[in-house]
């Protein structure tokens, strides 16, 4: 029987199994900003009070920050807090990218604080990164006015979502973007669809390490927690809708296929000879350019 030490390396590996890829992080950024709803944006023009001070939980390499830039949505302070410090470690190589030939400039002042501002203004927007669990910060929430969440509703434990929107302060907004919602649509259907579709929401409802993870009932359970507290709370969707009729969007396809195929590969309970027949038929649909995906997120904007 493996000792206590021995459970917790076992434990960690399997968690730095499920961490993100930065190549899939950095994919599929322009996806989600294509996706995400209006509903912050019409938060912004509504009451721009709640930009004063932001964290975006799960942040990896800072695409939250990119898309309220490219929109416009001025803050005064953002935190960046993930547990991958090789996401964190990237957020500067790839903001100060995004931002060449503008007329805004990212100064770094050390590892962890850095300021954005446009050229000839002196007011900046700061931007602090924390390396740390998102489950074991809960304490620190309640100094935010915003805290946002994005790709992540469903990899996390109900436990802790429930934990957070029972706990939360009043007069907040917690803005969840880009929530699976379980339901993914080829425009070619394959007679296994159905059967992958189902084992992978299985799979993703796992415990990894850090808890059974709400999955695709998140946006569901969100919303009953929700009204439970009396908050309002406004759904919009905010879908993934694929091609394959580029090398690019061939890629990111390819890329997202795997993210299925992958946990399925190790899982007992999936038949290994349909997953593989299944993964064979789209992997060439995607190749020829006649793969059309559309996977099912939506957007929650909550105020307490
Ligand atoms: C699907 S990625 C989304 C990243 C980013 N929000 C975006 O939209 O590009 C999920 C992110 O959550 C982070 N993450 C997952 N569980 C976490 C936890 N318990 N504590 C901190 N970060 C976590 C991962 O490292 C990863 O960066």
């Amino acid at each position: 029987m493996a000792g206590r030490g021995q459970l917790e390396i076992l434990k960690r590996c399997y968690m730095e199994k499920d961490r993100f890829s930065l190549s899939w992080i950095k994919m599929r950024e322009n996806y989600d900003i294509k996706s995400r709803s209006d509903l912050l944006q019409n938060q912004y023009k509504k009451d721009k009070s709640f930009f004063k001070n932001i964290i975006d939980l799960g942040s990896g390499n800072g695409s939250f920050l990119r898309y309220c830039h490219k929109k416009k949505l001025i803050f005064d302070k953002m935190v960046l807090l993930d547990y991958d410090p090789k996401l964190l470690r990237n957020f500067y190589a790839t903001t100060y990218k995004y931002l060449g030939g503008s007329k805004y400039s990212l100064l770094k002042i050390n590892p962890t604080r850095y300021e954005l501002k446009k050229k000839d203004v002196i007011k900046a927007e700061s931007i602090r990164l924390i390396n740390a669990n998102i489950l074991e910060s809960l304490d620190i929430l309640d100094k935010y006015d915003l805290i946002s969440l994005s790709a992540i509703s469903d990899i996390l434990p109900i436990s802790f979502i429930k934990k957070f929107l029972n706990n939360i302060g009043k007069n907040k907004i917690i803005y969840l973007s880009i929530c699976f919602d379980g339901d993914i649509k080829w425009h070619i259907k394959h007679r296994y669809d159905k059967y992958i579709i189902s084992m992978f929401n299985r799979n993703q409802e796992a415990d990894k390490g850090s808890g059974y993870a709400i999955g695709s009932k998140s946006i569901k359970l969100i919303k009953e927690y929700c009204i439970k507290n009396k908050y309002t709370v406004a759904i919009k969707d905010s879908s993934w809708r694929l091609n394959s009729y580029n090398d690019e969007n061939k890629k990111f396809q390819r890329m997202y296929l795997d993210t299925i195929y992958r946990p399925l590969k190790n899982d007992n309970t999936t038949d290994k000879d349909m997953l593989l027949e299944w993964k064979k038929v789209k992997l060439k649909e995607i190749m020829a350019g006649k793969s059309k995906v559309t996977v099912g997120h939506k957007d929650i904007l909550i105020e307490t």
